[in-house]
Parts: structure tokens; sequence; C-alpha cells
């Protein structure tokens, strides 16, 4: 009742029951994910918020309840990309799986692992906990709530690294924030680990592809591209290269990312970096 009118809860009720009864579950997935965007975007929810903030009630009054139009047009877009976009690449004798969890060892080998990892810890970097709450509450996730916790980099390992490529900036946030420089920590400790299981995974002479984005804390530039080319050598990866590619869809080849210079970017959402490896 604090997140949505009761005329929006049954509209998204009638939508999810629907749902529900559809047979086939890879289209019933696939439905959903509008569904669930739809359940955010017709929450009493501020946008542009890190944390979980109701609208003013001024607001609520003139809150839109066209649930089932953007239900509709949505699922349209979504269907249309789909196709354009995704479909025809399958047609191909592809074997391709996802996994959207935390990779643990398999019992099977990949020739290529390409992934998008998290940028730093959810809390301080892109609010996942926060932007899957309301997903997670209509599937009925009783941990709705803590999913910022379990994250990678969401528990405190209370431990500094300071056996990598980013030490120094390690250190640097230490010295004027030590909670912060633990959280800093606890993030590319557990991506270290993601990647050590996920290079057991990978055949020989099989690639990783990771793409990322570097972030400041502090005024400390993270490399979190060069750390991810780091921690895969340690697994015996050689780096191929770094892709740098900006928002508006430029790509150059780069054989080196950004210097550790302090306050390079300002904006760490203007760039990405997909680094690409090889099992040697
Ligand atoms: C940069 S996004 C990439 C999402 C997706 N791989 C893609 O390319 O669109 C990082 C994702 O990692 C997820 N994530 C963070 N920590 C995780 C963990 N411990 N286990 C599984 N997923 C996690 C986040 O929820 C988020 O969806």
């Amino acid at each position: 009742d604090y997140w949505y009118s009761k005329n929006i809860q049954i509209k998204l009720a009638l939508i999810k029951y629907i749902i529900f009864n559809i047979k086939n579950n890879d289209i019933k997935n696939f439905v959903l994910l509008t569904f669930l965007d739809t359940a955010r975007t017709f929450s009493y929810t501020r946008n542009n918020e890190f944390k979980l903030y109701r609208i003013k009630i001024d607001d609520i009054l003139d809150f839109d309840e066209d649930v089932y139009s953007y239900f509709i047009n949505r699922l349209s877009n979504n269907i249309e990309f789909y196709k354009n976009y995704y479909y025809k690449y399958f047609k191909n004798k592809i074997n391709a799986l996802f996994y959207n969890e935390a990779f643990y060892k398999k019992n099977k080998y990949f020739d290529v692992v390409l992934t998008s990892p998290p940028y730093g810890d959810s809390r301080t970097t892109v609010a996942y906990g926060q932007f899957s709450f309301f997903a997670n509450i209509w599937l009925g996730n009783d941990e709705a709530r803590k999913i910022d916790n379990m994250l990678m980099g969401g528990k405190n390992k209370k431990q500094l690294l300071n056996d990598s490529i980013i030490a120094e900036q390690i250190y640097n946030i230490d010295k004027i924030d030590s909670k912060r420089a633990f959280e800093v920590s606890s993030f590319y400790i557990d991506l270290r680990d993601s990647i050590k299981a996920v290079s057991s995974s990978i055949n020989d002479g099989g690639y990783a592809v990771y793409i990322v984005g570097n972030r400041i804390v502090k005024n400390e530039y993270l490399n979190t591209d060069k750390f991810i080319a780091e921690s895969f050598e340690r697994e015996n990866f050689k780096h191929l290269f770094t892709y740098r590619r900006n928002i508006k869809n430029k790509r150059m080849p780069l054989k080196n990312s950004p210097t550790n210079k302090k306050g390079l970017l300002s904006n760490t959402m203007t760039e990405e970096f997909i680094v690409v490896l090889r099992k040697t």
C-alpha cells in the first residue's frame, strides 16, 4: 500500500496472473521481464535516487495509472528488439548458456566466457538492490531487502587488498577514510575470487571477455579493467587487449588503459572497457 495505489495493485496482479498461466517457460520469462519493468515504473518510487524514496504526495495525486498501455507497448518493443537484435544470432550453431548468478566452478568447460561484472559495490556504484527491489517483491523473494548485502562487495571483509595494481589507490583512500577503503577492498576481493572460479572453467586456449567501467572513489581513479586483466593473469591468462568504448558508441582500440592519474575522468559512466584475455 505504501508503494502502489489499490487500482495499480489490481492491474499488476491481473497481468501477473495471466503471465503465470503461460505454459512455455521461456516465453513466460520473456514476458515476465516486461511485467517486472512495469511493476517498477508504476510504483511510487522516485527516479534518479540512490535509495528507495517515495514520490511527494502531490505527485501521487497526478500519478498515471494506465498500466495496461504501458505494459503492451513495452512488450511489443521488447519483442521487436529481441527479433531484430538477438534472435538472428541464435540461428547459428552457437551453444550459448546464460547464467545470472555468482559463478561457481561448473562441471563443464567453456571456450568463451563473456560477462559484465558489477563495477563496484552495489551500495555506492549502481544500486542493483534498489533497482531489483520491486521485481523481487513481486516474485515473492523474501530476501528482497537484503540483496545489496548478497552482491559482490556486499559484505565487509575488514581487510585491505594490498597485493594488486590498485593497492596504491586503496592505500590513499585508507588515509582519508578507512571504512571506505575496506568497502572498496571487499569488492575487489570478491571480484578476484569470482575470476578465479571463472578461469578454472575455461578451456585451454579459451577466452574471457569482461566489460566494465572504472570509477573514482575519494578522488582516486580505480583501474578496474587493469585489475581484471591482472587477476586473470594470475590464473595463467594472457591479456590480449582492452577496448575502450564510450557511450556514444564510438569505438577505439587501445593497448593500455588510462593511467592512474587522479581525476582523469569525472564521470565514470561515460566509458566502458572491454578486456579480452586468453588462457595459455
Ligand atoms: C554490470 S551488471 C551486468 C548485468 C548483465 N551481466 C549484463 O551484461 O547485462 C552486473 C550484474 O551483476 C549482478 N551481481 C552482483 N553481485 C552478484 C553476485 N554476487 N552474484 C550474482 N550476480 C551478481 C548485479 O545484480 C548486476 O545485474
